[in-house]
């Protein structure tokens, strides 16, 4: 199949999504919910681009290619849009990511500094009951990385999203903490976790020791 991708023409497979039609071109599209070794889930809007004759920008990861189509990665509404989520996200965390976070780097790429708005934010809720993960539930943005991880690639299905909007959260083992769940401790859901609200105890330590970068605030 024949698209467009910011004026270059590339070949893809039936069936790829508009995000992969991007790669082909090597055009970076930022995403934050997305993972290329999880199924596309399309929760956080922020892969919006432009394509043409489209009424509104579109979600990259979710959207397939359609013969022909046109697509415009850096078009300015849906960069606004875009920016305007992550900044949403950010205001509602109590402290900034770990700079060595995909969401801090995000915020750096749409240069997000202090969000313009101060809503209400998450309360710090530390779980540290497994030997070798801890759960920092007020820096977790609903992305669904963690689930789709842990029954994707490890089949394991020790996670479990929860609550909705601003409640919306995850769970180990329905809270009994990982220690008393399924969990296998393959660390695949820190590994995609890109606020670090699944983190391991050892990175922890270094990101409050202050060894690698941690919360800017
Ligand atoms: S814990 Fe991390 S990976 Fe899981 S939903 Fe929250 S932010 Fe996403
Ligand atoms: S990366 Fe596409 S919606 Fe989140």
């Amino acid at each position: 199949m024949e698209v467009w991708v910011d004026g270059e023409r590339v070949e893809v497979e039936a069936g790829a999504t508009v995000l992969e039609a991007a790669s082909a071109a090597d055009r970076y599209v930022p995403t934050l919910c997305f993972d290329d070794r999880l199924a596309p889930f399309g929760a956080c809007r922020v892969c919006m681009v432009g394509v043409e004759g489209a009424d509104a920008p579109i979600a990259a990861c979710t959207t397939p290619c359609r013969e022909g189509m046109r697509i415009e990665t850096t078009d300015a509404t849906a960069r606004r849009i875009a920016a305007a989520t992550v900044e949403l996200v950010m205001s509602e965390l109590p402290v900034a990511p770990a700079e060595h976070t995909e969401l801090a780097a995000m915020a750096r790429f749409f240069e997000i500094g202090e969000p313009r708005w101060q809503g209400v934010q998450h309360e710090p809720r530390l779980d540290e009951r497994h030997p070798y993960l801890v759960l920092q539930h007020e820096l977790c943005i609903s992305c669904g990385r963690c689930v789709r991880a842990c029954d994707e690639v490890q089949g394991a299905f020790a996670l479990t999203a929860t609550g909705r909007g601003f409640e919306a959260n995850i769970t180990a083992g329905l809270d009994a903490g990982f220690q008393d769940s399924t969990c296998v401790s393959c660390g695949a859901c820190a590994d995609t976790c890109p606020t670090d609200a699944i983190t391991e105890h050892l990175l922890l330590d270094l990101v409050q020791a202050g060894t690698i970068e941690g919360a800017s605030k």
